[in-house]
């Protein structure tokens, strides 16, 4: 039944894309020929400069498509030919001719043809995938499904959102990620999302259904920029995987850039579409973004495995602390104590327990909200380490300097590069303030830190005591919460694994290389403005494979269970930041190999400091 299902379902979206490639045809200036070439032609139209004429007739939408046709491109379209290239076209073009232009272009049809593409807009706006169809009915806290009008005054903000969307051979879940990006256009207004979707060397189906995805947003107006690219090295050995992750978030960033080089447009916020995520999640997300002024708020993202969910990004996410997460099982809030949570730390594994968000040094976990103004409009851009192994050349390995500079994803690299920027705000802050003692820059005291620490720590766990029966766990669990730097030792805080995507198989952990003693950092990063990076554990990503109901009811209960909902959402804006913790945990890929090559591990020092003096330098 469900394959039944599926198979009308495409083609349904089959019928879909040959419509758009008519209405493709029907806009089209150019004659039906012609533009069938030029559909399949790859000409790169760049998003032009604002002139004369735009500022005349100055529209209040910047992002109409209707006006500004450089607003909807299609790059690099996989052009390769295969047996049925020809057959195609030539029947595309014989139904085009005989069926449907002497229909289109008729005086007595022609006003039935607009009331058909109408019509199909309004379907395609219902368009809710094949997961998230399932999203209203899964178990969230704090009602956030309920809250049906919940996002109206997003909506009614009418700020302008970025979607980036890197795919790689990912064609199991694009439709319901279209079907996101559809539910949050219904919700925000075509013209106030642009689309970024950069398909990487895909092999699998990827090339059609994106073909899909320019015919539906296309319909709906909404502004894009799909584009293919060929892999950045033809043989995996020689392939690096954190620089191929720097190199596409750059490419999938160039029209942000484009749009507010050219025409001064800016966005409120980007969201990065990873595995698939349910739409309110995603809304949610924003709001904390914006309550919270996060430079970056995560989502968690949980992949199956041997019946259970495990989460899943370890490769991108360091707790307060700087350790890693744990693999934990979805189950881990109920069944277990808030030490065996996926947060290492005492304070983000409590709210995390309590559906809270948490403050990180790291994180990415599927998808995630920036704020381009605390990073891509303040220059940051992704990079990756050079300092690797280039294994397909005849070269050794080089030895390695045990302090040199952790060869991790590039999303660390963006979050250290974060942490860096917000401390020199914090110090123009203070220079502006004429250097005044207490000034904007410089945060709290450490050791008085340390203390409100343990004052809030004892508060979190008395808290999280009487929510709970079992008084042997809740006894363990305040033996274990201990503040930063104390504390008993995980044996497994640095174990690492390289499982890091849905595609990748679990193996188990490296061994550690090296663990040196804690560092003294000459100026500790706590003396810094901290950036604020968090994890909101309510917004879930999956893979495929996942079970979302039985997954939703392992994080958050059943259904109907109130909490005292407004009581606890106040407690979503985090009142305190903390600064950077002064070493992480270093999980590093020393050699290319793809994403598959081996990782090693290492405790790591991070000084702001000397990273804002090498900045200098
Ligand atoms: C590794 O070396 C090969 C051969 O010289 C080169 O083609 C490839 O781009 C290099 N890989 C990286 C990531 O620089």
């Amino acid at each position: 039944m469900a394959f039944f299902l599926r198979r009308r379902s495409l083609i349904r979206i089959l019928l879909l894309v040959a419509l758009a490639l008519v209405i493709r045809l029907f806009v089209s200036p150019s004659s039906p020929a012609s533009s069938v070439t030029s559909f399949y032609s790859t000409d790169s139209q760049e998003i032009r400069k604002q002139n004369v004429l735009d500022f005349v007739a100055g529209s209040d939408k910047p992002l109409d498509v209707h006006r500004h046709k450089f607003l909807q491109v299609r790059m690099g379209r996989d052009e390769r030919e295969d047996l049925f290239t020809d057959i195609i076209t030539d029947g595309v073009l014989d139904y085009w001719e005989r069926f449907e232009k002497p229909y289109i272009v008729g005086r007595d049809t022609a006003h039935m043809d607009e009331q058909s593409v109408l019509s199909a807009i309004e379907q395609l706006l219902t368009l809710n995938g094949w997961v998230a169809a399932l999203c209203p009915t899964l178990a969230r806290p704090f009602m956030q499904n309920k809250a049906e009008d919940a996002y109206e005054d997003l909506a009614r903000q009418d700020h302008l959102y970025y979607i980036g969307m890197v795919i790689h051979s990912a064609d199991h879940f694009l439709v319901d990620q279209l079907a996101v990006i559809v539910q949050m256009t219904r919700r925000l207004g075509s013209s106030n999302l642009f689309v970024s979707m950069l398909d990487y060397d895909s092999s699998d189906s990827t090339e059609t259904l994106t073909d899909l995805c320019e015919a539906v947003l296309t319909l709906l107006g909404v502004p894009f920029r799909i584009r293919r690219v060929p892999g950045m090295t033809e043989d995996p050995v020689a392939a690096y995987y954190p620089l191929e992750e720097a190199y596409t978030r750059n490419l999938v960033l160039e029209p942000l850039y484009e749009l507010y080089a050219k025409r001064k447009i800016k966005f409120h916020r980007v969201v990065w579409l990873k595995g698939f995520t349910c739409p309110n999640d995603i809304l949610e997300t924003i709001k904390l973004s914006a309550s919270n002024d996060a430079a970056m708020v995560c989502g968690m993202d949980w992949a199956e495995h041997n019946g259970f969910f495990i989460f899943s990004d370890r490769w991108r996410t360091r707790d307060i602390n700087g350790d890693q997460f744990r693999q934990s099982k979805s189950t881990s809030i109920t069944t277990s104590p808030v030490s065996s949570v996926p947060p290492r730390d005492a304070v983000g594994a409590v709210r995390y327990s309590q559906h809270l968000p948490f403050q990180v040094l790291c994180c990415e976990s599927g998808t995630h909200v920036v704020d381009p103004a605390q990073s891509y409009y303040a220059g940051i851009r992704y990079r990756a380490g050079t300092d690797f192994h280039n294994a397909s050349t005849p070269a050794d390995a080089p030895v390695r300097d045990p302090e040199g500079k952790c060869q991790d994803s590039a999303q660390m690299w963006f979050c250290r590069d974060l942490w860096v920027w917000k401390a020199r705000q914090g110090l123009h802050a203070l220079e502006a303030d004429g250097g005044a003692d207490g000034g904007a820059g410089v945060h709290t005291h450490p050791i008085v830190r340390r203390a409100e620490d343990e004052e809030e720590i004892q508060q979190l766990s008395q808290d999280q005591e009487h929510s709970d029966n079992d008084n042997e766990d809740a006894k363990r669990q305040n033996e274990e919460l201990s503040p930063r730097q104390g504390g008993k030792a995980d044996a497994d805080a640095n174990v690492g694994s390289d499982y890091d995507a849905s595609d990748l198989e679990l193996a188990d952990p490296p061994p550690v290389e090296t663990v040196p003693d804690q560092v003294e950092l000459n100026i500790p990063n706590s003396v810094f403005l901290p950036a604020r990076i968090m994890v909101n554990p309510r917004c879930v990503t999956t893979y495929a494979g996942v079970k979302h109901t039985q997954l939703a009811l392992d994080l958050f209960g059943p259904p109907d269970r109130e909490e005292g909902d407004e009581e606890m959402k106040a407690k979503d804006v985090l009142d305190r930041w903390e600064g950077a913790p002064d070493t992480f945990v270093c999980q590093e890929q020393v050699r290319t190999g793809g994403r598959r090559a081996p990782k090693s591990q290492r405790r790591l020092s991070f000084s702001i400091h000397q990273e804002l003096e090498e900045s200098l330098s």
